[in-house]
């Protein structure tokens, strides 16, 4: 357990090369059980997410070389002979779920537990389930053991499903099982994330038969057996705009490395509203800054090519710097303001409020039985505020990250407890950000 120790007040300058994606990252590992040759991802990021489900590939018996110093990791499968996740690493990672689907194909059987991950709301699975069951899977949930029992003796085969709301990593399970599934299989309502684009890409080139054949709709004709691959992973752009952010919070200026514009267009239309600044100094090179006093803008949440959910937090703490009241209405997950009230220690003025919305069970992302009374899904935050040191604890990881650039923003020392958090999505923050001049320090937590 570790905790931050976080001076603030001094603007952050000078490049910062970002990771590879994570959310790229934990399906490109997945996509590996597909085919017994030798696969290469580089570009990996060294994130605590990444090795818990590199540890699941292991426990079923793959072949997993991880070389953390270059960045590649080396995978091959042929000996699996375990079709089980282990419970804790279904309870740490939700995406530890998505072995299903290849286990499916592959073997026939599959055993995952009920997935954790993220504190952010309920987060099930439900829509992978029904996809699975509708290729010919057979699925029991047994409560007793909080394990997903699937199997499908004949194999699986092609069908057409229609997601009845997006779903990123759902779109991405069927997916990993339609490729070798026989017959075609054409989803509709698919997620167009890119993230979704870069796991059709490493499949392509292992073989797999993988179109967009219209909007929202990914068509795939199944194939005998897959290759193994060489393949480089795409920056992290929940990183970029965590920089991005951070940049135009301490007013000072970096330049991203690796930064992919073409996948940030939500984000740069409304930071540029906001007062924020960019350069574009070459395809893959940005530099942020603050180009005026910041000003109120309202945001709301939704999947690709909308403002991404991810990218509400650190928004959230960039708002508490702008004139005016500002609103950010979270329709994905059902809980992802658990930041508010930490940021409400360094004295933002922060509510939260229910929108009036017509027909919430459409409307919303998240099954609209997973709102509890109680839950909110906006908040509404009045600026600027001084922000102050304060003593604070992460509860997910796009929430650790805010917390970190608030701390850089306020006065004073704050103390930033659950830095596990962010270890799961963002490689070695501290060094990154003290290169960009931040005054940060992990601190080993007396157990
Ligand atoms: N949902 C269901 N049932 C399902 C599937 C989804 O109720 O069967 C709900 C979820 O609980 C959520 C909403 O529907 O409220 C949308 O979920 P989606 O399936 O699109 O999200 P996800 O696949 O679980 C991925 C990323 C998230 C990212 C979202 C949106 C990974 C590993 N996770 O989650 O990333 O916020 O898509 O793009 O790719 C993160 O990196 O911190 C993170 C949470």
């Amino acid at each position: 357990m570790d905790k931050f120790v976080i001076n603030g007040g001094k603007p952050l300058r000078g490049e910062v090369t970002l990771g590879g994606a994570k959310n790229v990252a934990l399906k490109l590992f997945v996509a590996c059980i597909l085919s017994d040759e030798p696969f290469v991802i580089r570009n990996v990021p060294a994130i605590r997410d990444g090795e818990i489900m590199l540890d699941v590939l292991k426990s079923l018996g793959i072949m997993v070389k991880n070389d953390r110093f270059s960045h590649a990791v080396e995978i091959q499968n042929g000996h699996a002979n375990q079709f089980q996740v282990p419970l804790d690493a279904g309870a740490r990672l939700r995406t530890s779920s998505m072995v299903i689907g290849p286990l499916l194909a592959r073997y026939g059987r599959a055993m995952i537990p009920n997935p954790g991950g993220c504190r952010i709301g309920a987060r099930p699975i439900d829509r992978h389930i029904d996809a699975l069951k509708q290729m010919g899977a057979s699925i029991q949930y047994h409560s007793q053991d909080g394990y997903f029992y699937a199997e499908a003796p004949g194999g699986l085969r092609g069908t057409t499903y229609t997601f009845p709301k997006n779903s990123h990593t759902g779109t991405e399970t069927v997916i990993l099982a339609a490729v070798l599934a026989k017959g075609t299989t054409v989803i509709k309502n698919a997620a167009e994330e890119v993230e979704v684009d870069e796991l059709i890409g490493l499949l392509t080139r292992m073989g797999a038969n993988i179109r967009r054949s219209a909007p929202r709709q990914i068509t795939i004709l199944g194939v005998p057996g897959l290759r193994g691959a060489d393949y480089t992973i795409m920056p992290d752009r929940n990183e970029e705009v965590t920089f991005a952010a951070a940049a135009a919070l301490t007013g000072g200026e970096i330049t991203v490395i690796g930064s992919q514009r073409e996948h940030l267009t939500a984000f740069l239309k409304v930071f540029s509203a906001a007062g924020g600044g960019y350069e574009a100094i070459d395809k893959a090179k940005t530099r942020f800054f603050r180009r005026r006093e910041l000003t109120a803008v309202d945001i709301l949440t939704r999947p690709h090519p909308g403002f991404m959910t991810d990218w509400q937090a650190p928004w959230g703490v960039l708002m508490t710097q702008a004139a005016g009241v500002s609103t950010i209405h979270e329709s994905v997950f059902e809980n992802r303001f658990s930041y508010a009230d930490e940021l409400k220690k360094m004295g933002a003025k922060i509510e939260y409020f229910n929108p009036e919305v017509t027909n919430p069970a459409a409307y919303y992302n998240f099954n609209w039985e997973d709102h509890k009374p109680g839950d909110y899904h906006a908040i509404r935050i009045t600026g600027p505020t001084k922000l102050h040191n304060a003593v604070l604890t992460m509860t997910d990881l796009r929430a650790g990250a805010t917390l970190v650039l608030a701390a850089l923003a306020a006065d004073g020392q704050s103390v930033i407890h659950g830095v596990e958090q962010i270890d799961r999505g963002y490689e070695h923050i501290e060094d990154r950000l003290h290169a960009l001049g931040a005054n940060i320090e992990r601190v080993k937590e007396e157990v």
